[in-house]
């Protein structure tokens, strides 16, 4: 997969409607493009670029600044196990070892299937829940090693229908009616920026 589906597409030109000017609508596609290839794809950026007037460096630029966004192929189901300190505590640093036994290979690799992909990160703000882990982003509180060989298991004989594909962000999309939406304008089209009222305070703020 490459372009954006003609589907995708669709929503995407829905989405950049929603906002005053089509840049704003860059990290949502970028999330568009995930949600389709499992990875933002180098053709897909390009697409994005095309449909709200930038370069492709420009895409490229933001969605490299966020580690949510995979431009590499990843697995069906990435795997964030986190050793920062309340889960070193707790165990989280045997359970990144248990892992990458288990599935053979280490953090930051994926299995010959392309079912799994393990990385090793930083806080993942559960420390109440350590070890904590995370599947697709989706939260796994207080993980054995029995837990995590549970969770392979079960992600292997798909009985997880709770953790969709890497790249969705959410299993209802949001849909606007034409009534809801709240007609912004672009900065420059407002008619008073509010910095020239409050110089007219007397403020010093420029
Ligand atoms: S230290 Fe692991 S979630 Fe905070």
């Amino acid at each position: 997969m490459a372009r954006l589906t003609p589907e995708n597409e669709a929503l995407a030109r829905d989405v950049i409607a929603r906002y005053p000017r089509p840049k704003s609508a860059t990290i949502p596609l970028c999330h568009l493009a995930q949600e389709q290839d499992g990875h933002l794809t180098d053709e897909a950026m390009a697409h994005i670029a095309e449909l709200i007037g930038v370069t492709p460096a420009e895409v490229l630029g933001t969605a490299s600044f966020y580690e949510m966004f995979k431009r590499e192929p990843v697995g069906r189901y990435v795997i964030n196990i986190c050793t920062n300190i309340s889960c070193q505590l707790m165990g989280g640093e045997d359970l990144l070892a248990h892992a990458e036994a288990t599935l053979g290979i280490g953090a930051g690799g994926t299995t010959d299937d392309g079912m799994f992909t393990i990385e090793d990160v930083e806080c993942i703000a559960a420390c109440t829940e350590a070890p904590a882990c995370q599947v697709n982003y989706r939260y796994q509180h207080k993980v054995t090693t029995e837990d995590f060989d549970r969770l392979i298991a079960d992600l292997r004989a798909g009985r997880r229908d709770d953790i969709p594909p890497h790249g969705t962000l959410g299993k209802v999309r949001q849909e606007l009616r034409g009534d809801q939406i709240a007609n912004i304008t672009a900065p420059e089209q407002q008619s008073e920026p509010v910095w020239i009222t409050r110089s007219e305070q007397g403020s010093k703020t420029p």
